[in-house]
């Protein structure tokens, strides 16, 4: 279902998480996409609401997110959601949905990434490709969703490399390229990234809804 924007002159965003690197990447983008938009957090309006992301999709889970916030928000806002992760060939698309539980509930990025370099150590080399996904749920109060996909190829690293990002970064060298995520700066990752292309997918749906009014 398509959203109405219908008579909105500024659109007010909420993003659905409380992970401080996704709302720091979700900002600098929207922000260098020069969006005429105000920004939020779930601090505006009295936090996120819990979730449980029990959903085997990504899409189900940035959904849940999406709605349970879009059901505080005032008329003009618009809630949007990210759920993302990272999905490895040689285990048939895991950790995926559970990236971030990984090493187990309440576990830290560097326990999430030490596992996994664990789990991948025997895999030769030519056996280690995988891919970042990011799907972007947005919903209205009013009920009305959508879903924006992005993904990008990369190959798994033996060894950590670089401080940028977060998370699986410092192990991801997307294909073509020689440095890790983790080595990029925000621009240079947000330009190839997952949630760059979810991104860049929501950013031109927008402005052609908004055009449509204007
Ligand atoms: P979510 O909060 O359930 O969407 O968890 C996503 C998890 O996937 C994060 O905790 C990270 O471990 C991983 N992840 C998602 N996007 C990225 C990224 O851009 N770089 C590195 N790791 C990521």
């Amino acid at each position: 279902m398509s959203l109405t924007l219908r008579g909105w002159m500024w659109m007010k965003l909420y993003l659905a998480t409380t992970n401080l690197h996704k709302i720091e990447e979700l900002k600098n983008m929207l922000r260098e996409a020069g969006l005429e938009a105000e920004v939020h957090t779930p601090i505006a309006v009295g936090g996120m609401p819990e979730v449980i992301e029990d959903q085997d999709s990504f899409s189900g889970n940035a959904l849940k997110k999406a709605r349970a916030l879009a059901a505080l928000l005032p008329e003009d806002g618009l809630a949007l959601a990210d759920d993302s992760g990272i999905c490895i060939d040689a285990f048939e698309g895991a950790p995926g949905v559970y990236s971030a539980r990984y090493a187990g509930e309440g576990a830290s990025d560097e326990e999430n990434l030490a596992k996994l370099i664990r789990e991948m150590e025997s895999l030769p080399d030519g056996s280690r490709g995988g891919r970042f996904v990011c799907h972007l749920a947005v919903v209205s109060p009013r009920g009305e969703e959508h879903v924006f996909e992005g993904e990008i190829l990369g190959e798994i690293l033996r060894e950590p490399r670089g401080e940028g990002g977060f998370g699986y970064d410092p192990v991801f060298r997307p294909v073509g390229h020689d440095r890790t995520t983790a080595e990029m700066s925000a621009s240079e990752k947000a330009a190839i990234s997952h949630r760059g292309n979810a991104m860049r997918k929501f950013l031109g749906w927008i402005s052609a809804s908004y055009s449509k009014v204007q």
